[in-house]
Protein backbone atom coordinates (compact mmCIF):
# COMPACT_ATOMS: atom_id res chain seq x y z
CA UNK A 1 0.00 0.00 0.00
CA UNK A 2 1.26 3.44 -0.96
CA UNK A 3 1.64 6.00 1.67
CA UNK A 4 -0.97 8.06 3.37
CA UNK A 5 -1.00 11.77 3.60
CA UNK A 6 -3.19 12.57 6.87
CA UNK A 7 -3.37 16.57 7.04
CA UNK A 8 -3.63 17.11 11.13
CA UNK A 9 -5.42 20.40 11.72
CA UNK A 10 -4.40 22.15 14.85
CA UNK A 11 -5.20 25.53 15.84
CA UNK A 12 -5.94 26.11 19.94
CA UNK A 13 -3.59 24.71 22.67
CA UNK A 14 -5.54 21.41 23.60
CA UNK A 15 -5.69 20.62 19.96
CA UNK A 16 -1.52 21.41 20.05
CA UNK A 17 -1.65 19.13 22.74
CA UNK A 18 -3.63 16.42 21.56
CA UNK A 19 -1.98 15.98 18.02
CA UNK A 20 1.10 15.07 19.83
CA UNK A 21 -0.50 11.71 20.47
CA UNK A 22 -1.05 10.97 16.73
CA UNK A 23 2.34 12.41 15.64
CA UNK A 24 4.37 10.60 18.38
CA UNK A 25 2.47 7.19 17.16
CA UNK A 26 3.25 8.03 13.50
CA UNK A 27 7.06 8.41 14.94
CA UNK A 28 7.09 5.39 16.87
CA UNK A 29 4.90 2.80 14.54
CA UNK A 30 3.58 4.31 11.20
CA UNK A 31 6.64 6.42 9.90
CA UNK A 32 6.67 3.69 6.66
CA UNK A 33 2.54 3.99 6.31
CA UNK A 34 1.97 7.91 7.01
CA UNK A 35 2.70 10.85 6.37
CA UNK A 36 1.75 13.59 8.37
CA UNK A 37 1.35 17.36 7.52
CA UNK A 38 0.38 19.80 10.10
CA UNK A 39 -1.61 22.83 9.42
CA UNK A 40 -1.72 25.30 12.24
CA UNK A 41 -4.30 27.85 12.22
CA UNK A 42 -3.23 30.54 14.05
CA UNK A 43 -5.96 31.06 16.40
CA UNK A 44 -3.54 30.85 19.38
CA UNK A 45 0.04 32.34 18.60
CA UNK A 46 0.86 33.52 22.04
CA UNK A 47 4.35 31.88 22.47
CA UNK A 48 2.63 30.26 26.03
CA UNK A 49 -0.50 28.93 24.11
CA UNK A 50 1.51 27.40 20.85
CA UNK A 51 5.14 27.44 20.20
CA UNK A 52 5.55 26.21 23.60
CA UNK A 53 3.46 22.95 22.94
CA UNK A 54 5.69 22.13 19.93
CA UNK A 55 8.97 22.55 21.32
CA UNK A 56 8.39 20.67 24.41
CA UNK A 57 5.93 17.95 22.83
CA UNK A 58 8.23 17.25 20.02
CA UNK A 59 5.71 18.00 17.39
CA UNK A 60 6.89 18.56 14.10
CA UNK A 61 6.94 22.19 13.02
CA UNK A 62 3.36 23.32 11.44
CA UNK A 63 4.20 22.81 7.77
CA UNK A 64 1.53 25.60 7.09
CA UNK A 65 0.44 28.64 9.36
CA UNK A 66 -2.43 30.46 7.86
CA UNK A 67 -1.50 32.40 10.75
CA UNK A 68 -5.68 33.78 11.17
CA UNK A 69 -5.27 35.19 14.91
CA UNK A 70 -7.96 36.37 17.26
CA UNK A 71 -11.48 37.97 15.69
CA UNK A 72 -15.19 37.43 15.96
CA UNK A 73 -16.61 33.86 15.39
CA UNK A 74 -17.66 34.67 11.67
CA UNK A 75 -14.75 36.67 10.49
CA UNK A 76 -12.11 33.93 12.28
CA UNK A 77 -13.75 30.95 10.89
CA UNK A 78 -14.12 32.25 7.57
CA UNK A 79 -10.55 33.59 6.96
CA UNK A 80 -9.96 29.66 8.28
CA UNK A 81 -12.08 27.80 6.09
CA UNK A 82 -10.22 30.12 3.19
CA UNK A 83 -6.48 29.31 4.18
CA UNK A 84 -7.39 25.79 5.01
CA UNK A 85 -9.26 25.11 1.05
CA UNK A 86 -6.24 26.41 -0.49
CA UNK A 87 -3.43 23.82 1.72
CA UNK A 88 -5.82 21.52 1.09
CA UNK A 89 -5.82 21.70 -2.97
CA UNK A 90 -2.05 22.03 -2.65
CA UNK A 91 -1.29 18.90 -0.92
CA UNK A 92 -4.46 16.17 -1.78
CA UNK A 93 -4.64 14.33 1.07
CA UNK A 94 -5.50 11.39 1.62
CA UNK A 95 -7.57 12.31 4.56
CA UNK A 96 -8.06 15.66 7.21
CA UNK A 97 -7.82 14.52 10.88
CA UNK A 98 -9.55 16.89 13.19
CA UNK A 99 -9.87 17.26 17.12
CA UNK A 100 -12.26 18.57 19.30
CA UNK A 101 -14.63 21.41 19.33
CA UNK A 102 -12.70 24.87 18.18
CA UNK A 103 -13.42 26.96 15.24
CA UNK A 104 -10.46 25.22 13.62
CA UNK A 105 -11.73 22.10 14.08
CA UNK A 106 -14.88 23.58 12.58
CA UNK A 107 -13.12 25.14 9.74
CA UNK A 108 -11.42 22.14 8.67
CA UNK A 109 -14.80 20.06 8.61
CA UNK A 110 -15.99 22.67 6.34
CA UNK A 111 -13.34 23.27 4.33
CA UNK A 112 -12.39 19.16 3.81
CA UNK A 113 -15.49 18.33 3.59
CA UNK A 114 -16.86 20.58 0.94
CA UNK A 115 -13.95 19.46 -1.56
CA UNK A 116 -14.93 15.94 -0.95
CA UNK A 117 -11.82 15.07 1.60
CA UNK A 118 -12.62 12.66 3.96
CA UNK A 119 -12.81 13.78 7.52
CA UNK A 120 -11.74 11.75 10.75
CA UNK A 121 -12.66 13.17 13.74
CA UNK A 122 -10.82 12.78 16.81
CA UNK A 123 -12.40 13.18 20.24
CA UNK A 124 -16.42 13.18 18.23
CA UNK A 125 -19.33 12.33 19.45
CA UNK A 126 -18.73 15.04 23.27
CA UNK A 127 -22.42 17.17 23.87
CA UNK A 128 -23.22 19.12 26.12
CA UNK A 129 -26.61 19.16 24.90
CA UNK A 130 -26.17 23.38 24.91
CA UNK A 131 -26.44 24.47 21.78
CA UNK A 132 -25.43 28.30 22.88
CA UNK A 133 -22.15 27.05 23.51
CA UNK A 134 -20.11 28.06 20.09
CA UNK A 135 -18.27 24.51 20.65
CA UNK A 136 -21.40 22.69 20.77
CA UNK A 137 -22.58 23.70 17.10
CA UNK A 138 -18.66 23.06 16.04
CA UNK A 139 -18.87 19.23 17.26
CA UNK A 140 -22.11 18.69 15.86
CA UNK A 141 -21.27 19.93 12.50
CA UNK A 142 -18.01 18.60 12.41
CA UNK A 143 -19.26 15.11 13.50
CA UNK A 144 -21.81 15.03 10.53
CA UNK A 145 -19.15 15.99 7.79
CA UNK A 146 -17.22 12.88 9.43
CA UNK A 147 -16.52 9.61 7.44
CA UNK A 148 -14.52 8.55 10.35
CA UNK A 149 -15.68 9.10 13.85
CA UNK A 150 -13.89 8.18 17.14
CA UNK A 151 -15.62 8.59 20.24
CA UNK A 152 -13.96 8.73 23.37
CA UNK A 153 -16.66 7.90 26.12
CA UNK A 154 -19.21 5.41 26.37
CA UNK A 155 -21.08 8.22 26.62
CA UNK A 156 -20.06 10.26 22.88
CA UNK A 157 -20.29 6.71 21.49
CA UNK A 158 -23.98 6.69 22.83
CA UNK A 159 -24.62 9.88 21.66
CA UNK A 160 -23.99 9.36 18.22
CA UNK A 161 -26.18 6.65 17.82
CA UNK A 162 -28.64 8.89 19.02
CA UNK A 163 -28.16 11.23 16.11
CA UNK A 164 -28.40 8.43 14.08
CA UNK A 165 -25.03 7.19 13.72
CA UNK A 166 -24.69 3.51 12.80
CA UNK A 167 -22.23 1.29 14.25
CA UNK A 168 -22.85 -1.78 11.95
CA UNK A 169 -22.16 0.25 8.93
CA UNK A 170 -20.04 -1.71 6.36
CA UNK A 171 -16.80 -0.47 4.40
CA UNK A 172 -16.42 1.20 2.07
CA UNK A 173 -17.08 4.31 4.52
CA UNK A 174 -18.30 7.78 3.17
CA UNK A 175 -19.96 10.67 4.40
CA UNK A 176 -23.31 8.63 3.75
CA UNK A 177 -21.82 5.78 5.85
CA UNK A 178 -19.62 6.87 8.48
CA UNK A 179 -18.04 4.38 10.95
CA UNK A 180 -18.14 4.97 14.72
CA UNK A 181 -15.57 3.73 16.94
CA UNK A 182 -15.30 3.77 20.72
CA UNK A 183 -11.39 4.49 21.00
CA UNK A 184 -10.92 5.63 24.19
CA UNK A 185 -9.04 9.36 24.54
CA UNK A 186 -5.68 10.10 23.16
CA UNK A 187 -5.59 13.23 26.00
CA UNK A 188 -5.12 9.79 28.60
CA UNK A 189 -2.11 8.50 26.07
CA UNK A 190 -0.43 11.97 26.52
CA UNK A 191 -1.00 12.51 30.21
CA UNK A 192 0.28 8.84 31.15
CA UNK A 193 3.30 9.56 28.65
CA UNK A 194 4.62 12.97 29.57
CA UNK A 195 3.79 12.46 33.51
CA UNK A 196 7.10 10.71 33.76
CA UNK A 197 8.68 12.97 31.42
CA UNK A 198 7.37 16.19 33.79
CA UNK A 199 9.12 14.62 36.64
CA UNK A 200 12.59 14.12 35.27
CA UNK A 201 12.89 17.34 32.64
CA UNK A 202 10.96 19.53 35.29
CA UNK A 203 12.13 18.46 38.15
CA UNK A 204 12.40 21.88 40.08
CA UNK A 205 9.45 23.39 38.67
CA UNK A 206 7.63 23.25 41.89
CA UNK A 207 10.18 24.05 44.40
CA UNK A 208 10.92 27.44 42.38
CA UNK A 209 7.53 28.19 42.44
CA UNK A 210 7.77 27.70 46.08
CA UNK A 211 4.61 24.88 45.87
CA UNK A 212 4.57 22.33 48.07
CA UNK A 213 2.00 18.66 47.31
CA UNK A 214 -1.08 19.24 48.79
CA UNK A 215 -0.33 22.72 49.93
CA UNK A 216 -2.52 24.61 47.01
CA UNK A 217 -5.31 24.04 44.98
CA UNK A 218 -5.40 24.55 41.07
CA UNK A 219 -8.10 26.70 39.11
CA UNK A 220 -7.91 27.63 35.46
CA UNK A 221 -11.08 29.56 33.64
CA UNK A 222 -11.14 29.95 30.09
CA UNK A 223 -14.84 29.85 29.04
CA UNK A 224 -16.14 32.85 27.36
CA UNK A 225 -19.58 32.19 29.32
CA UNK A 226 -17.34 33.36 32.60
CA UNK A 227 -14.76 35.17 30.92
CA UNK A 228 -17.28 37.35 29.57
CA UNK A 229 -19.52 37.76 31.87
CA UNK A 230 -17.84 40.39 34.50
CA UNK A 231 -20.24 39.40 37.30
CA UNK A 232 -19.70 35.69 36.85
CA UNK A 233 -16.08 36.14 36.70
CA UNK A 234 -16.06 38.28 39.83
CA UNK A 235 -18.38 35.68 41.69
CA UNK A 236 -15.69 33.04 40.81
CA UNK A 237 -12.78 35.10 41.93
CA UNK A 238 -13.98 36.65 44.95
CA UNK A 239 -15.59 32.76 46.19
CA UNK A 240 -12.22 31.22 45.28
CA UNK A 241 -9.62 34.08 46.77
CA UNK A 242 -11.96 34.02 50.23
CA UNK A 243 -11.89 29.63 50.34
CA UNK A 244 -8.20 30.24 49.82
CA UNK A 245 -7.67 32.90 52.71
CA UNK A 246 -10.20 31.15 55.45
CA UNK A 247 -8.50 27.36 54.50
CA UNK A 248 -4.51 28.64 54.91
CA UNK A 249 -3.90 27.31 50.82
CA UNK A 250 -2.45 28.78 47.88
CA UNK A 251 -4.94 29.52 45.37
CA UNK A 252 -2.20 29.00 41.48
CA UNK A 253 -4.26 29.98 38.50
CA UNK A 254 -2.35 30.00 34.77
CA UNK A 255 -4.82 32.17 33.32
CA UNK A 256 -5.59 32.22 29.87
CA UNK A 257 -5.22 35.29 27.96
CA UNK A 258 -8.66 35.99 27.27
CA UNK A 259 -8.94 35.62 31.35
CA UNK A 260 -6.51 38.31 31.77
CA UNK A 261 -7.57 40.49 29.42
CA UNK A 262 -11.19 40.68 31.32
CA UNK A 263 -9.73 41.36 34.67
CA UNK A 264 -6.91 44.07 33.40
CA UNK A 265 -9.78 46.02 31.90
CA UNK A 266 -13.45 45.38 33.17
CA UNK A 267 -12.18 44.14 37.07
CA UNK A 268 -8.83 46.29 37.38
CA UNK A 269 -9.82 46.38 41.68
CA UNK A 270 -10.34 42.71 41.99
CA UNK A 271 -7.19 41.83 39.82
CA UNK A 272 -5.30 44.28 41.65
CA UNK A 273 -6.58 42.70 45.37
CA UNK A 274 -5.84 39.39 43.98
CA UNK A 275 -2.41 40.29 42.57
CA UNK A 276 -1.42 41.47 46.34
CA UNK A 277 -3.18 39.01 48.06
CA UNK A 278 -0.60 36.41 50.11
CA UNK A 279 -2.70 33.36 49.43
CA UNK A 280 -3.43 33.98 45.34
CA UNK A 281 -0.99 33.40 42.60
CA UNK A 282 -1.85 34.44 39.24
CA UNK A 283 0.70 33.03 36.63
CA UNK A 284 0.70 33.06 33.04
CA UNK A 285 -0.62 29.42 30.81
CA UNK A 286 2.25 26.77 31.97
CA UNK A 287 3.48 24.39 29.38
CA UNK A 288 2.23 20.97 29.03
CA UNK A 289 4.56 19.46 31.20
CA UNK A 290 4.43 22.18 33.97
CA UNK A 291 0.34 21.74 34.57
CA UNK A 292 0.57 18.10 34.39
CA UNK A 293 2.87 18.86 37.67
CA UNK A 294 0.62 21.38 38.97
CA UNK A 295 -1.87 18.44 38.75
CA UNK A 296 -0.56 15.91 40.02
CA UNK A 297 0.99 17.92 43.54
CA UNK A 298 -2.13 20.04 44.21
CA UNK A 299 -5.24 18.79 46.68
CA UNK A 300 -8.11 19.50 43.76
CA UNK A 301 -8.86 21.35 40.88
CA UNK A 302 -11.48 23.91 40.15
CA UNK A 303 -12.19 24.32 36.32
CA UNK A 304 -14.12 25.38 33.53
CA UNK A 305 -11.61 23.13 30.76
CA UNK A 306 -12.76 19.82 29.18
CA UNK A 307 -9.45 18.63 29.07
CA UNK A 308 -8.43 19.97 32.30
CA UNK A 309 -11.22 18.34 33.96
CA UNK A 310 -10.58 14.78 32.55
CA UNK A 311 -6.92 15.23 33.71
CA UNK A 312 -7.99 15.64 37.12
CA UNK A 313 -9.47 11.82 37.17
CA UNK A 314 -6.35 10.76 35.45
CA UNK A 315 -4.36 11.92 37.95
CA UNK A 316 -6.60 10.77 40.93
CA UNK A 317 -7.82 14.95 41.97
CA UNK A 318 -11.35 15.95 42.91
CA UNK A 319 -12.50 18.71 40.54
CA UNK A 320 -14.93 21.46 41.07
CA UNK A 321 -16.54 22.32 37.27
CA UNK A 322 -17.54 26.08 36.94
CA UNK A 323 -20.41 24.96 34.58
CA UNK A 324 -24.17 24.04 34.53
CA UNK A 325 -23.38 20.92 32.04
CA UNK A 326 -20.46 18.88 31.24
CA UNK A 327 -19.60 16.86 27.92
CA UNK A 328 -17.01 14.55 30.45
CA UNK A 329 -20.41 13.28 32.38
CA UNK A 330 -18.78 9.75 33.18
CA UNK A 331 -16.78 11.86 35.91
CA UNK A 332 -20.24 13.99 37.91
CA UNK A 333 -21.65 10.43 37.44
CA UNK A 334 -18.70 8.81 39.42
CA UNK A 335 -19.34 11.61 42.03
CA UNK A 336 -15.30 13.48 41.71
CA UNK A 337 -16.21 16.44 39.88
CA UNK A 338 -19.26 18.26 41.02
CA UNK A 339 -20.85 20.78 38.55
CA UNK A 340 -21.43 23.90 40.41
CA UNK A 341 -22.09 26.58 37.40
CA UNK A 342 -20.47 30.09 38.74
CA UNK A 343 -22.83 29.95 42.09
CA UNK A 344 -20.68 30.65 45.44
CA UNK A 345 -22.56 29.20 47.71
CA UNK A 346 -22.23 25.86 45.37
CA UNK A 347 -18.47 26.29 44.81
CA UNK A 348 -17.82 26.57 48.62
CA UNK A 349 -20.43 24.11 49.68
CA UNK A 350 -18.09 21.17 47.34
CA UNK A 351 -14.84 22.79 48.13
CA UNK A 352 -15.00 21.72 51.55
CA UNK A 353 -16.78 18.82 51.57
CA UNK A 354 -13.60 17.95 49.13
CA UNK A 355 -11.23 19.07 51.36
CA UNK A 356 -12.90 17.22 53.97
CA UNK A 357 -12.96 13.90 52.33
CA UNK A 358 -10.91 13.12 49.76
CA UNK A 359 -10.02 9.68 50.18
CA UNK A 360 -13.09 8.49 49.78
CA UNK A 361 -13.41 8.59 46.08
CA UNK A 362 -13.02 6.42 43.05
CA UNK A 363 -10.92 6.77 39.53
CA UNK A 364 -12.25 4.28 37.75
CA UNK A 365 -10.41 3.93 33.96
CA UNK A 366 -13.27 5.48 32.21
CA UNK A 367 -10.88 6.47 29.10
CA UNK A 368 -8.95 3.65 27.50
CA UNK A 369 -5.36 2.00 27.87
CA UNK A 370 -3.22 4.53 27.01
CA UNK A 371 -2.45 3.55 23.73
CA UNK A 372 -5.24 5.32 21.47
CA UNK A 373 -3.62 6.86 19.02
CA UNK A 374 -1.84 3.49 17.79
CA UNK A 375 -5.89 2.31 18.03
CA UNK A 376 -6.71 5.24 15.74
CA UNK A 377 -4.09 4.95 13.36
CA UNK A 378 -4.51 1.44 13.12
CA UNK A 379 -8.22 1.63 12.16
CA UNK A 380 -7.12 4.51 9.28
CA UNK A 381 -4.81 2.37 7.57
CA UNK A 382 -7.05 -0.97 7.70
CA UNK A 383 -9.92 1.31 6.53
CA UNK A 384 -7.75 2.79 3.55
CA UNK A 385 -7.04 -0.93 2.23
CA UNK A 386 -10.98 -1.27 2.45
CA UNK A 387 -10.96 2.07 -0.26
CA UNK A 388 -12.02 4.95 2.42
CA UNK A 389 -13.72 7.27 0.34
CA UNK A 390 -15.96 10.41 0.74
C1 LIG B 1 -10.84 28.47 22.18
C2 LIG B 1 -11.98 27.51 21.86
C3 LIG B 1 -12.38 26.77 23.11
C4 LIG B 1 -11.19 26.10 23.76
C5 LIG B 1 -10.07 27.10 23.97
C6 LIG B 1 -8.85 26.38 24.46
C7 LIG B 1 -13.46 28.29 20.07
C8 LIG B 1 -14.77 28.85 19.75
N1 LIG B 1 -13.15 28.24 21.36
O1 LIG B 1 -11.34 29.42 23.09
O2 LIG B 1 -13.33 25.78 22.78
O3 LIG B 1 -11.60 25.56 25.00
O4 LIG B 1 -9.75 27.75 22.73
O5 LIG B 1 -7.95 27.23 25.09
O6 LIG B 1 -12.73 27.90 19.19
N2 LIG B 1 -5.96 35.32 22.94
C9 LIG B 1 -4.71 35.84 23.12
N3 LIG B 1 -3.65 35.09 22.68
C10 LIG B 1 -3.77 33.87 22.08
C11 LIG B 1 -5.06 33.37 21.90
C12 LIG B 1 -6.15 34.10 22.33
O7 LIG B 1 -4.54 36.91 23.66
O8 LIG B 1 -2.75 33.24 21.73
C13 LIG B 1 -7.13 36.10 23.44
C14 LIG B 1 -7.68 37.07 22.39
O9 LIG B 1 -8.11 38.22 23.07
C15 LIG B 1 -8.89 36.31 21.87
C16 LIG B 1 -9.36 35.53 23.10
O10 LIG B 1 -8.17 35.18 23.79
O11 LIG B 1 -9.89 37.15 21.35
C17 LIG B 1 -10.15 34.29 22.78
O12 LIG B 1 -9.41 33.42 21.91
P1 LIG B 1 -10.17 32.40 20.93
O13 LIG B 1 -9.18 31.55 20.26
O14 LIG B 1 -11.17 33.12 20.09
O15 LIG B 1 -11.04 31.54 21.92
P2 LIG B 1 -10.62 30.80 23.27
O16 LIG B 1 -11.34 31.47 24.39
O17 LIG B 1 -9.16 30.66 23.34
N1 LIG C 1 -2.98 23.51 29.76
C1 LIG C 1 -1.63 23.85 29.75
N2 LIG C 1 -1.26 25.03 30.36
C2 LIG C 1 -2.14 25.85 30.97
C3 LIG C 1 -3.51 25.48 30.98
C4 LIG C 1 -3.91 24.31 30.35
O1 LIG C 1 -0.80 23.12 29.22
O2 LIG C 1 -1.72 26.88 31.50
C5 LIG C 1 -3.41 22.27 29.09
C6 LIG C 1 -4.20 21.35 29.98
O3 LIG C 1 -3.34 20.55 30.75
C7 LIG C 1 -5.03 20.58 28.97
C8 LIG C 1 -5.28 21.59 27.88
O4 LIG C 1 -4.29 22.61 28.04
O5 LIG C 1 -4.30 19.50 28.43
C9 LIG C 1 -6.65 22.15 28.04
O6 LIG C 1 -6.78 23.29 27.26
P1 LIG C 1 -7.85 24.41 27.58
O7 LIG C 1 -8.24 24.39 28.99
O8 LIG C 1 -7.29 25.66 27.03
O9 LIG C 1 -9.07 24.00 26.62
P2 LIG C 1 -10.25 22.93 26.67
O10 LIG C 1 -9.70 21.61 27.04
O11 LIG C 1 -11.27 23.44 27.65
O12 LIG C 1 -10.80 23.00 25.30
Amino acid sequence: MPQIKLLNIVGARPQIIKASAISRAIRRYFFNDITEIIVHTGQHYDKEMSEVFFDELEIHKPHYNLGVGSAGHGRQTSMMVTGIEEVLLKEKPDSVLLYGDTNSTLAGALAASKLHFPVIHIEAGLRSFNKSMPEELNRIISDHSSTLLFAPTNAAFKNLMSEGFRPENSPPYTINNPKIYLSGDIMYDNSMFFAGLAEKKKAKFLADMSLERDKYFLATIHRDTNTDDISRLKEILVTLKSLAEEKDITLVMPLHPRTIISLKTRLRELYRDLSECPDVRIIPPVSFLEMILLEKNCRLIVTDSGGVQKESHFFKKPCIVLRKETEWIELVNNGSAKLVDADPVRIKTEFLNFMNSPDILKYPGFYGDGKTAEFILKEILLMFEKELSL
